[in-house]
């Protein structure tokens, strides 16, 4: 019985801390790149979950890719991006044009 809560407890504090990334990933995306790309809605609905996650991949070498040549390359190759990588991933990813999500924002 105690093993079935305590199961329990971690699935619910996994999915808790998932939805803590996935809201760091929106306010960040809101401050970092709204302003080139519209709400957040719009800007997750750019590509579709296996796309963000390719895009993510390597140090986000893709990511960075779309912007080489653009006025967001600068950003990409800052810290802020650097530092919230991690959350945006998560927040595109759940709200990708294909994941049937879309965000309050
Ligand atoms: C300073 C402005 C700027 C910032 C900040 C910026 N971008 Fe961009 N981004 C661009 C430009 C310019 C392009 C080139 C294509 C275009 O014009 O949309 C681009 C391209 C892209 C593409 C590829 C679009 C396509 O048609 O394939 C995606 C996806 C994208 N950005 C997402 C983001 C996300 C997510 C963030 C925040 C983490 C971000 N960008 C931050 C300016 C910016």
């Amino acid at each position: 019985m105690n093993k079935v809560i305590t199961t329990l407890l971690i699935i619910t504090l996994a999915a808790l801390s998932a939805q803590a990334d996935i809201h760091k990933g929106k306010k960040a995306y809101l401050k970092q790149c709204k302003k080139c790309h519209g709400n957040g809605g719009k800007g997750a609905a750019m590509k579709t979950q296996a796309e963000w996650t390719a895009a993510f991949e390597n140090d986000a070498q893709g990511f960075k890719a779309w912007h080489k040549g653009t006025r967001g390359e600068k950003y990409v190759h800052g810290k802020k991006f650097k530092k919230y990588s991690g959350h945006l991933k998560d927040f595109l990813f759940e709200y990708g044009s294909d994941s049937g999500n879309i965000p309050t924002c």
